[in-house]
């Protein structure tokens, strides 16, 4: 299986190069696109991902909103890995014009490429949010692969509509396609990710973004919400497993380490690195103060106010008993991530730092 290549779509972004490394150190050969290859400070780290591999990462350049490249991207691919998607940060007030053209016609496009090249197998990235999504939490119900988030609710995110969509699109275009057309489809729908970027660019990543902001305290009073997180080497353990477990194939998968409270990840990485220098806080924003600002608020309103004091539980047993997936410990995924950006330079080291520690779990 190995020496087969892969193609995987927005190489640049954080998830995407986990799942590159993890392929070359496989064996497998890779081709990455990315949108452009003329941002050489960019594209070099793209090349060291992997320790010693057997084959270096080539480069192609292809974008999700243009047919140009992606004929050529497939030539002689064996499997498509189709992770990239625009991930704008939670709660900013996104168009849908920004990000449905890329997340659902990019998917299709991607995926008609494939298909004309006869590739065999394609993994798409997804997401919980096309699972869960639904704008509120039905308390006591364990969601599992078998739901959809309801796209035309209002309560569902632009971002959770172009991802449940984007996924939606995967599967009927699949569905649409003559039988000497068709690929084996499978996607990975992660939680929350967590876990070490690779590179320094990744500082602009939704997930980096999130520890960023704890390591620089703020906020400074924390709401009560819960959420499920993931750890970013898992997921593409998910996607590797896609590609080799025949039990994956036509299915999604749940991807998640368990859930925490906003308060829980602020103790771990506080009790890390306060000691260190930092001042990380664990301070809790009466729910009161939250439903005022939800009153001007819209990330408040759409992100916050519909988890407060909820706790969101996945039925992840596709991920272990098929994917064969141990996830990693949540403290290793917030602190592996806390140590990395301090040594990429994307926060700067505290004045007591001892690090860097990472985790052998
Ligand atoms: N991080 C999470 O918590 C999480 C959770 C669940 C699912 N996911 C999914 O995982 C995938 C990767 O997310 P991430 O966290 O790694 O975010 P990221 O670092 O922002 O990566 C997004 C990637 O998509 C590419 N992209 C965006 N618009 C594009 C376009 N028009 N044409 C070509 N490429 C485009 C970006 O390219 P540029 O570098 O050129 O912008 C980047 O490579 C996404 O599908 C996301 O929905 C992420």
């Amino acid at each position: 299986m190995a020496d087969k290549l892969v193609l995987v779509s927005g190489v640049s972004g954080y998830v995407a190069s986990h799942i590159v490394k993890l392929l070359q150190e496989s064996g497998y050969r890779v081709r990455g696109t990315v949108r452009s290859l003329k941002d050489a400070a960019r594209i070099a780290p793209l090349t060291q991902l992997a320790k010693n591999p057997k084959h270096g990462l080539e480069l192609v350049e292809a974008d999700l909103v243009r047919d140009d490249g992606w004929d050529k991207a497939m030539e002689g691919v064996y499997a498509v890995m189709h992770t990239a998607s625009p991930f704008p940060p939670i709660g900013a007030d996104v168009k849908e014009e920004a990000i449905f053209r890329p997340a659902i016609e990019g998917t299709r496009r991607v995926l008609a490429a494939a298909a004309n090249a006869g590739v065999k197998k394609v993994v798409v990235t997804s997401s919980i949010i096309a699972v869960v999504g639904k704008g509120g939490i039905v308390k006591g119900k364990k969601y599992n692969e078998e739901e959809w988030t309801d796209h035309t609710s209002e309560e569902v995110t632009v971002y959770g509509r172009s991802k449940t969509l984007a996924e939606r699109a995967a599967w009927e275009f699949l569905d649409s396609q003559p039988e000497d057309k068709k690929f084996e489809l499978s996607t990975v729908n992660p939680a929350l990710v967590m876990g070490p970027p690779l590179m320094e660019s990744h500082r602009s990543a939704t997930s980096v973004g999130i520890m960023r902001d704890t390591l620089s305290n703020k906020p400074p009073f924390l709401p009560s919400i819960n959420f499920p997180v993931c750890d970013v080497r898992d997921v593409a353990l998910a996607h590797l497993k896609c590609l080799t477990n025949p039990g994956a194939v036509g299915k999604r998968h749940l991807i998640s380490s368990g859930a925490i409270w906003f308060k829980g990840i602020h103790e771990i990485v506080g009790s890390e690195f306060n000691p260190q220098g930092c001042r990380i806080t664990t301070r809790s924003l009466p729910n009161f103060l939250v439903r005022v600002a939800a009153l001007f608020d819209q990330g408040v309103r759409m992100e916050v106010l519909p988890r407060l004091d909820e706790i969101l539980e996945l039925d992840t047993s596709r991920m272990t008993d098929v994917l064969g997936i141990k996830p990693t410990p949540m403290k290793s995924s917030l602190l592996d991530m806390a140590y990395a950006m301090m040594e990429l330079g994307i926060v700067d080291k505290p004045a007591k730092y001892s690090g860097p520690k990472f985790s052998q779990y």
